[in-house]
Protein backbone atom coordinates (compact mmCIF):
# COMPACT_ATOMS: atom_id res chain seq x y z
CA UNK A 1 0.00 0.00 0.00
CA UNK A 2 1.63 3.58 -0.84
CA UNK A 3 0.10 4.99 2.45
CA UNK A 4 0.57 8.96 1.17
CA UNK A 5 -1.05 8.79 -1.89
CA UNK A 6 -4.13 6.87 0.21
CA UNK A 7 -3.71 9.42 2.49
CA UNK A 8 -3.79 12.64 0.06
CA UNK A 9 -6.25 10.73 -2.52
CA UNK A 10 -9.04 10.49 0.41
CA UNK A 11 -7.95 13.75 2.31
CA UNK A 12 -9.34 15.06 -1.37
CA UNK A 13 -12.59 13.63 -1.21
CA UNK A 14 -13.33 14.11 2.27
CA UNK A 15 -12.74 17.64 1.30
CA UNK A 16 -15.55 17.60 -1.00
CA UNK A 17 -17.91 15.90 1.01
CA UNK A 18 -17.05 18.16 4.18
CA UNK A 19 -17.16 21.28 2.26
CA UNK A 20 -17.29 24.80 4.09
CA UNK A 21 -20.61 25.04 6.20
CA UNK A 22 -21.35 27.83 9.03
CA UNK A 23 -21.90 25.68 11.79
CA UNK A 24 -18.13 24.89 12.11
CA UNK A 25 -18.52 21.05 11.45
CA UNK A 26 -16.67 21.27 8.08
CA UNK A 27 -14.39 20.08 6.17
CA UNK A 28 -11.52 22.47 8.52
CA UNK A 29 -13.16 20.77 11.63
CA UNK A 30 -11.65 17.33 9.79
CA UNK A 31 -8.37 19.37 9.55
CA UNK A 32 -8.10 20.84 13.19
CA UNK A 33 -8.74 16.58 14.63
CA UNK A 34 -6.46 15.40 12.09
CA UNK A 35 -3.32 17.98 12.89
CA UNK A 36 -4.36 17.62 16.78
CA UNK A 37 -4.48 13.52 16.20
CA UNK A 38 -1.19 13.46 14.51
CA UNK A 39 0.16 15.93 17.83
CA UNK A 40 -1.23 13.10 20.02
CA UNK A 41 -0.67 10.29 17.95
CA UNK A 42 2.90 10.81 17.97
CA UNK A 43 3.74 11.12 21.57
CA UNK A 44 1.73 7.89 22.09
CA UNK A 45 3.50 6.03 19.86
CA UNK A 46 0.22 4.81 17.71
CA UNK A 47 0.01 3.48 13.85
CA UNK A 48 -0.56 6.89 12.00
CA UNK A 49 -1.79 5.06 9.13
CA UNK A 50 -4.23 4.12 10.86
CA UNK A 51 -4.92 7.60 13.16
CA UNK A 52 -4.90 9.52 9.69
CA UNK A 53 -7.44 7.83 7.98
CA UNK A 54 -9.43 7.72 10.91
CA UNK A 55 -9.25 11.39 11.61
CA UNK A 56 -10.59 12.09 7.84
CA UNK A 57 -13.03 9.75 7.94
CA UNK A 58 -14.45 10.24 11.61
CA UNK A 59 -17.53 12.31 10.69
CA UNK A 60 -17.87 11.77 7.20
CA UNK A 61 -21.49 11.35 7.94
CA UNK A 62 -21.91 12.74 11.33
CA UNK A 63 -25.60 11.33 13.47
CA UNK A 64 -26.43 14.67 14.39
CA UNK A 65 -27.08 15.38 11.03
CA UNK A 66 -28.12 12.13 10.11
CA UNK A 67 -31.97 12.18 11.95
CA UNK A 68 -29.57 9.63 14.68
CA UNK A 69 -29.07 7.24 12.70
CA UNK A 70 -25.49 6.46 13.23
CA UNK A 71 -24.91 3.42 11.03
CA UNK A 72 -24.28 6.31 7.82
CA UNK A 73 -20.65 7.04 8.88
CA UNK A 74 -19.58 3.76 8.99
CA UNK A 75 -20.61 2.51 6.00
CA UNK A 76 -19.48 5.04 3.88
CA UNK A 77 -16.30 5.57 5.57
CA UNK A 78 -15.72 2.21 4.45
CA UNK A 79 -17.24 2.24 1.06
CA UNK A 80 -14.30 5.29 0.44
CA UNK A 81 -11.40 3.27 2.31
CA UNK A 82 -12.08 -0.06 0.07
CA UNK A 83 -12.45 2.33 -3.03
CA UNK A 84 -8.80 3.78 -2.26
CA UNK A 85 -7.73 0.14 -1.08
CA UNK A 86 -6.69 0.38 2.01
CA UNK A 87 -6.01 -3.41 3.67
CA UNK A 88 -8.80 -5.13 4.73
CA UNK A 89 -7.15 -5.61 8.17
CA UNK A 90 -6.91 -1.42 8.12
CA UNK A 91 -10.37 -0.72 7.01
CA UNK A 92 -11.49 -2.73 9.93
CA UNK A 93 -9.96 -1.01 12.71
CA UNK A 94 -10.54 2.55 10.72
CA UNK A 95 -14.66 1.88 10.81
CA UNK A 96 -14.25 0.73 14.28
CA UNK A 97 -13.20 3.72 15.64
CA UNK A 98 -15.67 5.76 13.24
CA UNK A 99 -18.67 3.81 15.04
CA UNK A 100 -17.30 4.83 18.46
CA UNK A 101 -16.18 8.55 18.30
CA UNK A 102 -19.52 10.59 18.90
CA UNK A 103 -20.51 12.16 22.04
CA UNK A 104 -23.60 11.28 23.11
CA UNK A 105 -24.34 12.45 26.37
CA UNK A 106 -23.22 13.63 29.86
CA UNK A 107 -23.70 9.65 30.93
CA UNK A 108 -23.38 7.81 27.68
CA UNK A 109 -19.72 6.22 28.06
CA UNK A 110 -18.19 5.35 24.68
CA UNK A 111 -15.53 2.86 25.01
CA UNK A 112 -12.58 3.10 22.60
CA UNK A 113 -10.56 -0.10 22.87
CA UNK A 114 -7.09 0.89 20.21
CA UNK A 115 -5.16 3.84 20.90
CA UNK A 116 -5.85 5.28 17.77
CA UNK A 117 -9.10 5.16 18.22
CA UNK A 118 -8.21 6.83 21.96
CA UNK A 119 -6.26 9.15 19.77
CA UNK A 120 -8.43 10.28 17.58
CA UNK A 121 -11.79 10.65 20.14
CA UNK A 122 -9.17 12.68 22.08
CA UNK A 123 -8.63 15.27 19.20
CA UNK A 124 -11.85 15.40 18.23
CA UNK A 125 -13.02 16.10 22.12
CA UNK A 126 -10.57 18.72 22.33
CA UNK A 127 -11.60 20.90 19.50
CA UNK A 128 -14.89 21.34 21.05
CA UNK A 129 -12.67 22.63 23.83
CA UNK A 130 -11.19 25.99 24.09
CA UNK A 131 -11.28 29.16 21.65
CA UNK A 132 -12.48 26.58 18.87
CA UNK A 133 -15.10 24.89 21.06
CA UNK A 134 -16.14 28.45 21.86
CA UNK A 135 -16.90 29.27 18.37
CA UNK A 136 -18.29 26.04 17.61
CA UNK A 137 -21.08 26.26 19.91
CA UNK A 138 -22.00 29.51 19.31
CA UNK A 139 -22.22 29.11 15.56
CA UNK A 140 -24.13 25.52 16.05
CA UNK A 141 -26.50 27.44 18.67
CA UNK A 142 -27.28 30.14 15.53
CA UNK A 143 -27.96 27.06 13.46
CA UNK A 144 -30.40 25.75 15.76
CA UNK A 145 -32.26 28.48 16.89
CA UNK A 146 -31.15 28.55 20.05
CA UNK A 147 -30.87 31.57 22.31
CA UNK A 148 -27.35 32.27 23.67
CA UNK A 149 -28.29 32.42 27.22
CA UNK A 150 -31.36 32.49 29.11
CA UNK A 151 -31.16 32.39 33.03
CA UNK A 152 -34.30 30.54 32.94
CA UNK A 153 -33.54 27.48 31.17
CA UNK A 154 -30.86 25.54 33.10
CA UNK A 155 -28.49 22.91 31.83
CA UNK A 156 -29.73 19.43 31.85
CA UNK A 157 -27.37 16.25 32.28
CA UNK A 158 -28.68 13.83 29.96
CA UNK A 159 -28.49 10.19 30.77
CA UNK A 160 -29.24 8.68 27.16
CA UNK A 161 -28.08 8.97 23.46
CA UNK A 162 -32.26 9.72 22.49
CA UNK A 163 -32.42 12.42 25.32
CA UNK A 164 -28.91 14.54 24.03
CA UNK A 165 -30.21 14.20 20.71
CA UNK A 166 -33.59 15.66 21.77
CA UNK A 167 -32.59 17.87 23.31
CA UNK A 168 -30.43 19.32 21.42
CA UNK A 169 -32.70 22.49 19.71
CA UNK A 170 -34.09 22.81 23.63
CA UNK A 171 -31.31 24.48 25.39
CA UNK A 172 -29.27 27.39 25.27
CA UNK A 173 -25.24 27.80 23.56
CA UNK A 174 -24.30 28.43 27.67
CA UNK A 175 -26.22 25.21 28.60
CA UNK A 176 -24.42 23.56 26.11
CA UNK A 177 -20.50 24.52 27.82
CA UNK A 178 -22.53 22.50 31.19
CA UNK A 179 -23.77 19.99 29.01
CA UNK A 180 -20.32 18.95 26.86
CA UNK A 181 -18.34 20.64 26.87
CA UNK A 182 -17.09 21.40 30.81
CA UNK A 183 -16.92 17.72 30.96
CA UNK A 184 -14.65 17.02 28.11
CA UNK A 185 -11.41 17.34 30.35
CA UNK A 186 -11.93 14.35 32.39
CA UNK A 187 -12.90 12.17 29.13
CA UNK A 188 -9.96 12.24 27.48
CA UNK A 189 -7.97 8.77 27.14
CA UNK A 190 -3.96 9.32 26.65
CA UNK A 191 -1.98 11.64 29.35
CA UNK A 192 -0.64 13.67 25.72
CA UNK A 193 -4.41 15.46 25.52
CA UNK A 194 -5.36 15.13 29.57
CA UNK A 195 -2.38 18.13 29.44
CA UNK A 196 -3.73 19.90 26.43
CA UNK A 197 -7.07 19.42 27.75
CA UNK A 198 -6.34 21.54 30.95
CA UNK A 199 -5.60 24.47 29.28
CA UNK A 200 -8.19 24.48 27.17
CA UNK A 201 -10.84 23.77 30.24
CA UNK A 202 -9.36 27.04 31.77
CA UNK A 203 -10.14 29.22 28.76
CA UNK A 204 -13.50 27.78 29.26
CA UNK A 205 -13.79 28.41 32.67
CA UNK A 206 -12.33 32.14 32.04
CA UNK A 207 -14.62 32.46 29.23
CA UNK A 208 -18.20 32.45 31.25
CA UNK A 209 -16.87 33.92 34.10
CA UNK A 210 -16.49 36.80 31.83
CA UNK A 211 -20.03 36.23 29.82
CA UNK A 212 -22.06 35.86 33.17
CA UNK A 213 -20.07 39.13 34.65
CA UNK A 214 -20.90 40.94 31.30
CA UNK A 215 -24.66 39.75 31.23
CA UNK A 216 -24.96 41.33 34.42
CA UNK A 217 -23.57 45.23 33.45
CA UNK A 218 -20.74 44.64 35.97
CA UNK A 219 -17.84 44.86 33.47
NI1 LIG B 1 -15.64 15.54 14.86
Amino acid sequence: MDTQKIISGITNEVKDIMGQEGTGHDWWHIYRVLEMAKNIGQQEKADMFVVQLAALLHDIADWKFNDGDDTVGPKLAREILIKHQVSPEVVEQVCEIVEKISFKGAGVSEEMPSVEGKVVQDADRLDAMGAMGIARTFAYGGHAGRPLYDPDNKPIMHQTKEDYFKAKSQGTSINHFYEKLLLLKDKMNTQAAKKLAEGRHKFLEEYLERFFQEWQGKI
